[in-house]
């Protein structure tokens, strides 16, 4: 039936647009889309997130819900001035409410479930916080070989977008991102925001999704306070739709090019609390002063080819979109 496919999401704009992408693909099977806190409030994300499969027409997706903080240190940070007080730009309320009760038990518990009950390997993509995930992996160590790869949204390797060094993601539970990226116990791809962004889309390719049909209106009515971010992020009118672009990896693989690249998360206290540091330095050089804190080798997504990758979204998101 196409790739299996398990979402970890903190609705989020970006992230209502990611759900659509795998809940309108054909070739996916979304097994089941699980909830953090990160954008906004757990509650507000859960509610989102179910929100966004009723607009695409998937009560039959189960949601569970996760993590309403860190791991380790809590902290109060939202990002309500990039999606708005609701995570939606204001328009939450506007989509339709699921018919399907959230899943008793909470997102660890069903994500086990449905990699038990899978008979092939399963994709999980996180595009929140890691919190969950690294839960998952540290609880159910018997379920890391069901898990075919974990396609992480998250990082940054030139600069950060919550601060100088950090990406939104990975400094929301750092702690939980290194367990993930760098514990070596599942092949993860890390699709981080130097490249989200250089698939940033315009105001025209928005315009032709609001006019191709109802789900692609309601996406698009998502975006204003996004767009006002973005509008002073960018320099240009437009937004990045970070989520979209590794779930568009996870449910084709290669889409995305990759390359293995030594990684460690700082989790220490500072103005680089979440930075994703490369060791960008020659091998032979690296090899004098190695030490374990130098990082693991991570999968990290460093370029596609963006017009395609633009068209692809469109595609999928609705049949009738053509514009780039
Ligand atoms: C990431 O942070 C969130 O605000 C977005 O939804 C995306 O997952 C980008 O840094
Ligand atoms: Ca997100």
């Amino acid at each position: 039936m196409g790739t299996k496919l398990v979402i970890d999401t903190d609705p989020g704009v970006d992230d209502a647009f990611a759900i659509a992408l795998a809940a309108l693909s054909e070739d996916v099977e979304l097994l089941g889309v699980t909830t953090v806190f990160g954008n906004v409030g757990l509650e507000a994300t859960t509610r989102n997130a179910r929100r966004i499969l009723a607009l695409c027409g998937r009560d039959d997706v189960p949601v569970a819900q996760g993590a309403a903080r860190p791991l380790v240190h809590p902290h109060a940070h939202k990002a309500r001035y990039v999606h708005g007080v609701d995570g939606l730009s204001g328009r939450s309320a506007a989509l339709p409410e699921p018919g399907r009760p959230v899943e008793p038990g909470g997102a660890v518990r069903l994500l086990s479930r449905l990699l038990e009950d899978s008979d092939e390997p399963v994709t999980i993509v996180p595009i929140g916080p890691l919190t969950n995930v690294a839960t998952l992996l540290a609880a159910r160590p018997d379920l890391h070989h069901k898990i075919a790869r974990i396609v992480v949204m998250g990082g940054a390797l030139s600069h950060g977008n919550v601060s100088a060094a950090a990406e939104f993601n990975v400094w929301s539970d750092p702690e939980a991102a290194h367990r993930v990226l760098c514990g070596g116990e599942v092949p993860c791809v890390l699709v981080p925001m130097d490249l989200t962004y250089r698939c940033a889309v315009s105001r025209a390719w928005l315009d032709e999704l609001s006019g191709s049909g109802p789900v692609g209106a309601a996406l698009a009515a998502l975006t204003p306070d996004y767009l006002t971010h973005y509008r002073k992020a960018l320099g240009w009118d437009g937004i990045v739709l970070h989520d979209a672009v590794a779930v568009a990896e996870a449910i084709t693989p290669g889409i995305l090019t990759t390359e293995t690249v030594p990684m460690a998360v700082e989790t220490s206290f500072g103005p680089a609390r979440g930075a994703t540091l490369v060791d960008q330095r020659r091998p032979e050089l690296r090899a004098d002063t190695e030490t374990p804190e130098d990082g693991a080798a991570v999968r990290v997504a460093v370029d596609t080819d963006v017009d395609a990758l633009r068209a692809f979204l469109a595609r999928r998101l609705t049949s009738r979109l053509t514009l780039r």
